[in-house]
């Protein structure tokens, strides 16, 4: 089998700082796994603004599409709000998802022990928490159309579109349900069925899915009660699944129930390659965090657990995943913290680069 690929896209911020600590890792399989990647990098968001004035280049955006997956780190800054729309760093990362057709995002919210204290919900509340949140990414309100800011009269009127087909409904609908049956066999899905007829059809289509999954149990939400749910009492939930504006909103309500972004990765999925890998990109569901920059705060464990989901999800690796996830746990439960974690008394504050090497230690002490 040939060599499989990887492109790295740092971005802006501190997603350089965060990739620098990945490519450690990525090495330490090569040398101690045997598992050797063709790693090669390039720009996107503002940085690709930057040095060729568009926040993706063309040939960045063909190598994506060949490369076996894409790990990002980061993008938008202060320095680009002023730009048009179509030149923002965000449209770089837009045009990532749309054109590799990336529909099924991947958004786990998983407490680790270590950090249970961390969160600003009750202790019983979220410890031992694992949600699976499957955000639909290519289609909805985001690139619905007609969109715009047009003239009425005298007055401008914003327009954007909430537009989904069955088929981009199903599609989404079946990752969920497949994830669900390798879980606790429960999917949630959320829409606003009472309100939008894009959410009557979501929810149509879902229960027609699910005929094909009769050992998952299926139940559906407003995604307002959901959200309110989510905050209630978050480990009802096994798998949710949801469109892009909701579940944008909901990843990130389900984030911070964990305590901090700086830990959360996701996998961005699309439809089988050739060599029947998905397309696919893995970031960490955090930003650029431009306040931080170059300070050596940034807490690199969401990019390495997003290229742990990389191994788990594009290269069938999970017993290398899994080494990765424990030896983050056991680098959490030594005391070690970034700067966006340090609220208790006897943790250790340490570095980007001193957490990442301290995971490289934990790896080597699993040999
Ligand atoms: C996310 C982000 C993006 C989104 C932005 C950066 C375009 O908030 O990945 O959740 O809205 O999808
Ligand atoms: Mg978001």
């Amino acid at each position: 089998m040939s060599t499989p690929s990887l492109l790295i896209l740092p971005g802006d911020g501190i997603g350089p700082e965060v990739m620098a600590e990945v490519r450690k890792i990525i090495d330490w399989y090569g040398t101690n796994q045997g598992l050797t990647f063709d790693v090669s990098e390039d720009l996107v968001g503002g940085a690709a603004y930057d040095a060729h004035g568009t926040p993706l280049h063309d040939d960045t955006m063909a190598k994506a599409q060949e490369v076996d997956a894409v790990l990002l780190g980061a993008v938008g800054g202060p320095k680009y709000d002023a730009l048009d729309f179509s030149d923002k760093p965000e449209r770089g990362l837009l045009r990532l998802r749309k054109e590799m057709d990336l529909y099924a995002n991947l958004r786990p919210a998983q407490c680790f022990d270590a950090l249970a204290d961390f969160s600003s919900l009750k202790k019983d509340v979220i410890s031992g928490l694992d949600v699976m949140i499957v955000r639909e990414l290519t289609s909805g309100i985001y690139f619905g159309e007609p969109r715009g800011i047009i003239k009425e009269g005298n007055e401008r009127v914003g327009v954007n579109t909430q537009r989904y087909t069955e088929c981009e409904i199903n599609r989404v609908a079946r990752s969920a349900f497949e994830l669900a049956m390798r879980r606790d066999k429960k999917l949630c899905s959320m829409d606003k069925a009472n309100v939008m007829e894009s959410g009557v059809l979501w929810r149509e289509v879902v229960t027609e899915a699910a005929k094909n999954y009769p050992d998952v149990k299926l139940s559906h939400m407003y995604a307002d009660a959901g959200a309110m749910q989510l905050t209630r009492w978050p480990k009802q939930f096994d798998v949710i699944v949801t469109d892009n504006l909701f579940g944008d909103l909901l990843s990130d309500l389900a984030a911070m129930l964990t305590g901090s972004l700086g830990m959360l990765p996701s996998a961005s999925l699309g439809a089988p390659m050739a060599n029947d890998r998905p397309k696919a990109l893995y970031e960490p569901v955090h930003g650029a965090a431009p306040d931080i920059v170059g300070q050596g705060k940034a807490n690199p464990i969401a990019s390495i657990l997003s290229f742990a989901m990389a191994l788990r999800y594009s290269f069938d690796r999970g017993t290398d995943a899994d080494r990765l996830e424990t030896a983050i746990k056991a680098v959490l439960a030594q005391g070690l913290r970034t700067a966006d974690l340090l609220v208790t008394e006897g943790v250790t504050p340490v570095s980007t680069t001193e957490m990442g090497d301290a995971i490289i230690g934990a790896l080597d002490a699993s040999l």
